[in-house]
């Protein structure tokens, strides 16, 4: 899916996972990571509510809000001119009725200008998520290991590891698809099970530690970047080194500061001599007390000099 310069829509995705050509989909929570992913042809970018751990710091994301979600969702749609916003709803805001998910489904959609929202569970989130279909917001599904519910599962475990349990994650996902849910997450999910998810679903599934068998993958852009290199979780690849690169750099910025190696002249402006001589000459002169005495004064003749000239 290259060349398009129109915004990506949940058809053309519908259209890769009939021809099964693989999707590729990245969480970006800011405006410069969105333009860098849209840049990088990837179609599909979810502002997940992940950035409550790896953007804000917290534990897990229960404490993400909606405001959240929109502030971040409005700066990557901002950035992307190309790929398909989705933006998680976060805890909270979906589950407690179907009157107030679709409350909030409408000031993300509204207020961020993404493309869909998505949402977590399978069979308990069928009934919503057919609401705000029927209302017209297309939604992606999320289902096996769904982050809200850490408390719940009891930690961040594989999902569907017993015959029973594969079958539960399956009917999730069913659920989700009859529901009219445009494609499903399989979140942690051995890869075997997730294969036969996608054989018997016909919208796309993204996995995330889900094996190579789903229709597309996600990944969280700080896992496969390595922005945070005290962890990185299993399914994760760092494609680059980025905390040790960026660490490198601002080492480098200190030690040109401190050996006041930067700024050179070329990252220095300067005057003309006979206007440095008339401006270093006035700030001589100057004292503290005329500044309070005289600020009308000063600002008439900094006025009088003309404009400064831009960067
Ligand atoms: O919030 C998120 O980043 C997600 C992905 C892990 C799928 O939901």
């Amino acid at each position: 899916m290259t060349g398009a310069a129109r915004r990506i829509t949940i058809a053309d995705l519908q259209r890769m996972r009939t021809r099964r050509e693989p999707i590729t989909m990245i969480t970006a929570y800011d405006y410069p990571t969105a333009r860098l992913v849209d840049q990088a042809g990837i179609p599909i970018i979810l502002v997940g509510d992940s950035l409550g751990m790896v953007v804000l710091g917290y534990e897990s994301t229960l404490p993400v809000t909606v405001d959240d979600m929109i502030h971040h969702g409005a700066a990557v749609v901002r950035g992307a001119k190309r790929a398909h916003v989705v933006v998680d709803m976060p805890f909270g805001s979906y589950q407690t009725t179907k009157e107030d998910a679709l409350r909030n489904a409408v000031r993300i959609m509204q207020e961020t200008g993404c493309g869909s929202v998505k949402l977590e569970g399978g069979m308990r989130s069928a009934a919503t998520v057919e609401y705000l279909v029927n209302a017209g917001i297309p939604v992606m599904g999320h289902v096996g290991l769904t982050p809200q519910s850490v408390n719940q599962l009891g930690g961040y475990k594989i999902q569907g590891r017993t015959p029973r349990d594969a079958v539960r994650v399956l009917n999730d996902a069913l659920a989700l698809e009859r529901a009219g849910a445009y494609a499903v997450v399989l979140e942690v999910v051995p890869a075997g099970v997730a294969a036969g998810i996608t054989e018997k679903l016909t919208v796309p599934t993204i996995g995330i530690g889900a094996g190579p068998f789903c229709s597309g993958q996600v990944q969280v852009v700080h896992d496969m970047l390595a922005l945070d290199d005290d962890f990185t979780p299993k399914h994760a690849r760092r494609f680059l080194e980025g905390a040790s690169l960026i660490r490198e750099a601002l080492v480098e910025y200190r030690e040109a500061v401190e050996a006041r190696t930067f700024p050179t002249e070329d990252e220095s402006f300067f005057l003309d001599a006979a206007r440095r001589a008339r401006v270093e000459a006035r700030i001589a002169q100057h004292t503290v007390d005329a500044a309070h005495e005289g600020v009308d004064a000063e600002v008439a003749i900094l006025s009088a000099e003309g404009e400064p000239e831009t960067l």
